[in-house]
C-alpha cells in the first residue's frame, strides 16, 4: 500500500524520481532511466528549467516548428509554433503561402486595455460609500506610485479606477474595477500590486472614514486579482481577395469553395457544438505561437472563449463574407500578451522564437498570434468544406504511428511511399508495417 509522504519537495530530484518510481510506476527501473534521458547534460541549462516549478523531476518536450512565409502587413515572418498535434504546423505554413500571393494578412490592434478587481463586502449605505470613493481616489493613485513610476515612465501605468456596485448580484458586494496600461509586459505582477495596494488604502482609510458607521468602516476585502477576460485588449486580423481567386482546387470552383467557407463559419456562429470546435481550431495555432513565446495559454484560452460567449451565446471567432466579387475572412480576439518579463527573460528557446520573429513589441506579437489563429481556421475550413480533414490529417498522422510501430528509416521511407496511394488508418498502417517486416 502506498502511504503518503512528509517532505517531498525537501528530496534531491533523484530521490524524488526514485521514491515515485518504486512506489507508483510498473517498470520502476524503466521509469527511473527514462526520466534522467529528459535531463539535460548542461547543468545550468538543467537548473534553469528545475527552478521554473516545484518538485521537478525532468523536462518535458514538445516540438517546436516553424511556419514560414507569413506576410502580416506587408513584413514577412517566420513563426515559430510548440505543438504536439500533426498538421498544425503544415497547415499554416500552407495557409501563409496561400494568402501571401493574395496580398498577405492585415492586422489592427484595436486596445491594449488590461483589468484588474478588489472584491469587496460593504454594508451600508451606497451614497456613503460612493462619497467617500471619490474621496480616497487621488490616494488610491498616490499610494502606489512606488509600484507605477517606472511603468510610468515608460507610458503605461494606472488608467482608470471605478466603484461598481455589485449587489443585484450578490448582497453588499462592492468592486474596484481597475484598467491598466501594460505595454510590453503581460502585467500580470504588476496588476497584481498595484491592486493589493488599492486593497490596503481602502481598507485603511474606511476606518479613519468620519462618515461612515462602525459597521460601514469596516470594510471587508475579499480578494484582488487580475481578470483575464480583457474584452479591450483587443486585435483584429484579416484577409481577402476576389472571389476568383481563392481557389486552387480543380475540384471546386472558386464561387462554391467561397459559399461554403462563409456556410461553415456561419454554421459556427449559430451553433455551440461546432462553434467549440471550430474555435478549437483557431486556439491551434494561437496556443502554439503562445507557447513557443511563454506565455500563458491558459490565461489566453480563458480569455478568448469568454469573449466567444460574450452576446450570451459561444459563437465562432471568426466572420466570413463576400462583398461584391471579394471573399473576406476576419477575426477579433482578446489577447493579454508580454514580449518582456516572466519566461520571456528566461526561458532560451522562448528568447530564440522572440528572435526569430524579429523582437516584436507586445501589440505585433498580438498581431502575430491573431494571424496564426486566422490562419489555422482558414485551412481547417478549406479542407472541411472540400476533400475533409482526415486525408491531409492522416498522412501527416502516418509518421506518429510508425513511430510508435517502431519502424526504423528504411521501412518509413518505404511505407510513405506506399501509403501515397492507400488509405492511412491505424489498422492499415499496422498490417502494412507487418507484412513488411514478415516479407
Ligand atoms: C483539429 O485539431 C481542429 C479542427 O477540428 C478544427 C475545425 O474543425 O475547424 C480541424
Amino acid at each position: 500500500m502506498i502511504t503518503p509522504i512528509q517532505g517531498f519537495s525537501k528530496l534531491t530530484k533523484a530521490e524524488k524520481i526514485n521514491w515515485l518510481a518504486d512506489n507508483y510506476t510498473h517498470n520502476p527501473k524503466r521509469t527511473k532511466e527514462l526520466l534522467k534521458i529528459y535531463w539535460n547534460n548542461d547543468e545550468e541549462l538543467q537548473k534553469l528549467h528545475d527552478e521554473f516549478i516545484e518538485n521537478t523531476i525532468t523536462n518535458y518536450y514538445l516540438p517546436l516548428g516553424i511556419a514560414p512565409n507569413f506576410l502580416i502587413n506587408n513584413k514577412l515572418y517566420a513563426i515559430p509554433m510548440a505543438i504536439e498535434e500533426s498538421s498544425v504546423v503544415a497547415a499554416a505554413s500552407k495557409a501563409a503561402k496561400f494568402w501571401l500571393s493574395r496580398g498577405g494578412f492585415k492586422t489592427t490592434v484595436l486596445g491594449t486595455e488590461k483589468v484588474g478587481q478588489v472584491h469587496f463586502i460593504y454594508k451600508g449605505d451606497e451614497k456613503k460609500l460612493n462619497n467617500f470613493f471619490s474621496s480616497i481616489k487621488p490616494l488610491l493613485f498616490s499610494e502606489s506610485n512606488p509600484l507605477t513610476v517606472n511603468m510610468k515612465k515608460r507610458g503605461g501605468g494606472i488608467t482608470n479606477i471605478e466603484l461598481r456596485n455589485k449587489t443585484s448580484d450578490l448582497e453588499n458586494y462592492y468592486q474596484l474595477h481597475c484598467t491598466f496600461e501594460t505595454l510590453d509586459a503581460m502585467g500580470a505582477n504588476f496588476i497584481n500590486s498595484c491592486l493589493e495596494q488599492f486593497a490596503k488604502t481602502l481598507k485603511k482609510e474606511a476606518l479613519l472614514y468620519s462618515d461612515f458607521s462602525e459597521t460601514e468602516k469596516n470594510i471587508e476585502v475579499v480578494m484582488s486579482i487580475l481578470s483575464n477576460y480583457a474584452p479591450n485588449c483587443i486585435v483584429r486580423a484579416e484577409v481577402s481577395c476576389k472571389v476568383e481567386e481563392l481557389n486552387e482546387d480543380p475540384n471546386i470552383s472558386s464561387n462554391e469553395l467561397a459559399h461554403k467557407l462563409v456556410q461553415a463559419v456561419t454554421i459556427a456562429k449559430i451553433e455551440p457544438y461546432r462553434a467549440v470546435t471550430h474555435n478549437k481550431g483557431i486556439m491551434n495555432g494561437i496556443d502554439a505561437v503562445i507557447l513557443a513565446t511563454g506565455n500563458d495559454f491558459r490565461a489566453v484560452e480563458a480569455g478568448i472563449h469568454a469573449y466567444a460567449s460574450k452576446n450570451g451565446r459561444y459563437t465562432s471567432l471568426t466572420n466570413a463574407c463576400i462583398e461584391g466579387d471579394v471573399f473576406k475572412f476576419w477575426l477579433e480576439i482578446p489577447l493579454a500578451l508580454g514580449t518582456v518579463g516572466g519566461l520571456t527573460n528566461l526561458h532560451p528557446l522562448v528568447k530564440t522564437a522572440l528572435d526569430i520573429l524579429q523582437k516584436p513589441s507586445a501589440k505585433e506579437l498580438m498581431q502575430i498570434v491573431a494571424v496564426a489563429g486566422l490562419a489555422q481556421n482558414f485551412a481547417a475550413l478549406r479542407s472541411l468544406v472540400t476533400t475533409g480533414i482526415q486525408e491531409g490529417h492522416m498522412k501527416m498522422h502516418l509518421l506518429n504511428i510508425l513511430n510508435q510501430l517502431g519502424a526504423n528509416e528504411e521501412e518509413k521511407k518505404q511505407l510513405t511511399e506506399h501509403f501515397k496511394t492507400h488509405t492511412v488508418s491505424h489498422r492499415s498502417v499496422t498490417s502494412a508495417y507487418e507484412s513488411l517486416k514478415n516479407d
